[in-house]
């Protein structure tokens, strides 16, 4: 076998999963190709959160099955969520899959592989690394400009809708040690910004127990949330963005995603407050704005407890942005109960919102409630979110225009110019005379579009026109990949 094919659906955590896949294969002898037609192995890295992922994975199998028809010898491999979720049931409802890797299993694909290359059954390996827990270290050959680094893999809330802790396992975090080389790896490669990812990130702690506690770790502030749960909030988390600012004093930016509203505590408060390198933005999952849904949901916390932590890191941090993502129609949710998400939406003001449609998914507690709002009145919350929520995102972009922004730029975008982003995370395209990858300029900015910005270079001697194609600019593929939410 001499080449694959990998086809990644999914969050960020997919995205980098597949990354490390690559890294493995290719140590193995195999290279990539673009296109599964050229391939030996076609490799679908797949997510399960919503049941339409899960469809576009049978219908790609489906089309690959008639690429194998033609050439027997060709591999189809599952990894991911639902290779993790279903298992053997995959191998034997899809015939023409040969291989089911969960993502604990990256690391065992070519001794996979070397017993598949002598025929016989589909393989199947979906076993969590709960004893010895390992997190493929990353070794790229080109430094990305904006990299990701896993700090921690699975989750132990339990969100009644969610199929992670099925799909990923309880929580395991990495070493600090690991995760601090690792960094220091990559921006000594050239990377200049870094998002640490992990399903609840700031749940974090070192498993080595080197690092000590973090200025404001215990200070629990908050009127509406009760001492003893706010007290198991505290994690880790603080401790090791601080230790990160201060071993890798090179790198430019340091993000995370995604966090959990209960681990949002003075601590990591303070963290933002006094580390230079901590970008002014958060994405913050508030999924619902009813009490009464939140609790059925069971996402342990309430409106008015998100929003005293969201007002103390306002306080905190003058100008931070916030993104969300919300579900709507969740069972049992009314009408009322969706007013109070839009009100809340609106209250705090998020300058981006991935809204989801309910959908019920295999081994999650949600499931045993009855569906019971119509597709109908799901399409329509859902077009009323994302009405609010561009006209906030208009709003937001429009009020940049004529300010000075620091902008990391990450790359050409696809029409010619710059593409990079703001330390609130807003999209900035610009041209320019100058070679500006992964440096940080100054930037006017000089438009607003629906989903980002025009900047001209500050220098006028530097400032070139950005080419002009109508609709293109919004779909500058980095730019679009990277706002996906992780898992
Ligand atoms: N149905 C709809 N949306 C879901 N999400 C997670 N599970 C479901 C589900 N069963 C959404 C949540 C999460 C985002 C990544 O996906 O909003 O934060």
């Amino acid at each position: 076998m001499r080449s694959f094919a990998l086809v990644t659906f999914g969050c960020q955590m997919n995205q980098h999963d597949s990354e490390r896949i690559e890294e493995v294969l290719g140590r193995a002898g195999l290279s990539r190709v673009d296109e599964p037609a050229l391939a030996d192995l076609v490799l679908l890295n797949t997510c399960s959160v919503r049941e339409k992922a899960e469809q576009k994975l049978r219908s790609e199998v489906g089309r690959l099955g008639l690429l194998k028809r033609q050439r027997p010898e060709l591999l189809i491999g599952v990894a991911g969520c639902v290779a993790q979720q279903e298992g053997e049931r995959l191998a034997r409802s899809m015939p023409q899959i040969d291989l089911v890797v969960g993502p604990d299993n990256i690391g065992e694909l070519p001794d996979l592989l070397r017993e598949l290359d002598g025929g016989g059954p589909p393989r199947v390996r979906t076993e969590f690394d709960l004893d010895a827990p390992r997190f493929l270290e990353a070794h790229p050959t080109d430094a990305p400009r904006s990299a990701f680094v896993t700090v921690m893999k699975g989750c132990n809330e339990r969100c009644t809708f969610c199929i992670v802790p099925h799909t990923r396992g309880p929580e395991r975090y990495r070493p600090a040690r690991e995760v601090i080389d690792e960094i220091a790896r990559l921006v000594a490669a050239g990377t200049r910004e870094v998002t640490l990812l992990g399903q609840t990130v700031n749940s974090y702690a070192d498993p080595e127990a080197a690092l000590g506690p973090a200025p404001g770790a215990g200070e629990l502030p908050w009127t509406a949330t009760h001492p003893s749960t706010a007290r198991a909030d505290e994690s880790e988390f603080a401790a090791l963005l601080r230790a990160i600012s201060e071993r890798v004093p090179d790198l430019l930016r340091l993000r995370y995603t995604s966090p959990h509203p209960r681990h949002l505590t003075m601590s990591l408060i303070r963290a933002h407050q006094e580390l230079p390198v901590l970008c002014r933005h958060v994405h913050l999952p508030v999924q619902s704005g009813s009490d009464r849904v939140l609790r059925r949901m069971l996402r342990r916390y309430d409106v008015a407890e998100y929003s005293e932590r969201v007002a103390r890191l306002r306080a905190s941090v003058p100008g931070i942005t916030l993104s969300t993502d919300i579900i709507v129609g969740f069972p049992g949710e009314s009408r009322a109960d969706f007013e109070q998400t839009l009100a809340l939406v609106q209250r705090i003001g998020f300058t981006g919102t991935f809204g989801f449609k309910y959908s019920a998914r295999p081994h999650t507690p949600a499931q045993k409630l009855a569906d019971d709002v119509s597709e109908g009145d799901k399409s329509e919350r859902l077009a009323e979110l994302f009405a609010l929520t561009d006209r906030l995102r208009r709003d937001h972009l429009t009020a940049l225009v004529g300010s000075t922004q620091r902008v990391l730029v990450e790359g050409l975008s696809a029409q010619g110019g710059y593409t990079g982003r703001t330390e609130q995370n807003e999209i900035v395209h610009f041209g320019s005379r100058a070679q500006r990858v992964g440096q940080i300029v100054e930037l006017t900015i000089a438009r607003a579009f629906k989903n980002s910005l025009e900047g001209r270079e500050s220098d006028a001697t530097l400032s070139a026109p950005l080419p002009e194609r109508r609709g293109a600019r919004e779909r500058a593929p980095s730019a679009r990949a990277r706002s996906l939410p992780v898992l």
